[in-house]
C-alpha cells in the first residue's frame, strides 16, 4: 500500500499523466492533475482561462488548486503541471507534503516529438521548439530542487518508467 503521495513533475508532455494514471492503477489509488482541478475551480479549460484572464490568472487558480490537492493527506499520484513549479509557495507546498517527488526529465528537443500542441497547452501555441527550450532553461534547476527521484525519460519507455518509480517507493516505504 502507498504511505505517502507520489509527485509527478516535469516540462509539458514529459509523461506525468500517462506515468501518473499507470501507477495509480497499479498502486490502487486514486490519481489527480493539477489542471483538471484548475479546471474544475474555473469552471472554464485552461486554454479559456489563459485567453480570457491570462497567465496569471491561470498561476493563481494553479496555486489554489494545488493546495487543495495537498489538504488531503491520503496518499495518492499527483501529476503537477509544467509550470506548478514557478511559485514558490507552491514549492514549499509539494514539499511540506512529505510525497515522493519524481521528475521526468526529458530533453526540449524530444518533447518537441512527443508533445501535443493545442488544447490545454496555449503557451506552446507560437514557436513550440523555442517556447520548450526557454522552459526547460527556467526550470530544470526547480525541478531538480524539489526531485527526490530524476528519472532520465527521454526514451519513451513508460512500462519502464513506472518500474523505476514503483522501485523507488518500495525501497523508500522499506527503510
Ligand atoms: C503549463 C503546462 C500545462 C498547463 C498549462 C501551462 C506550463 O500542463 O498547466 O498549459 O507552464 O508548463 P502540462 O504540464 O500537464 O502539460
Amino acid at each position: 500500500m502507498l504511505t505517502r503521495s507520489i509527485v509527478l513533475i516535469g516540462l509539458t508532455g514529459s509523461g506525468k499523466t500517462t506515468v501518473g494514471k499507470r501507477l495509480a492503477k497499479q498502486l490502487n489509488c486514486s490519481f489527480i492533475d493539477s489542471d483538471d482541478v484548475v479546471l474544475q475551480l474555473a469552471g472554464k479549460s485552461v486554454r479559456d482561462i489563459f485567453e480570457q484572464q491570462g497567465e496569471q490568472a491561470f498561476r493563481d487558480l494553479e496555486s489554489r488548486a494545488l493546495e487543495a490537492i495537498f489538504a488531503d493527506h491520503s496518499p495518492k499520484v499527483i501529476a503537477a503541471a509544467g509550470g506548478s513549479v514557478l511559485a514558490e509557495s507552491n514549492r514549499q507546498v509539494i514539499t511540506n507534503s512529505d510525497s515522493t517527488v519524481v521528475w521526468l526529465d526529458v530533453e526540449p528537443s524530444n518533447l518537441l516529438r512527443r508533445v501535443t500542441v493545442g488544447s490545454h497547452r496555449p503557451l506552446l501555441d507560437g514557436d513550440t521548439s523555442a517556447t520548450l527550450t526557454a522552459m526547460s532553461a527556467e526550470r530544470r534547476s526547480l525541478y531538480a530542487q524539489l526531485a527526490d527521484l530524476q528519472i532520465d525519460a527521454n526514451v519513451h519507455d513508460i512500462n519502464q518508467v513506472v518500474r523505476t518509480v514503483l522501485d523507488h517507493v518500495a525501497k523508500r516505504d522499506n527503510k
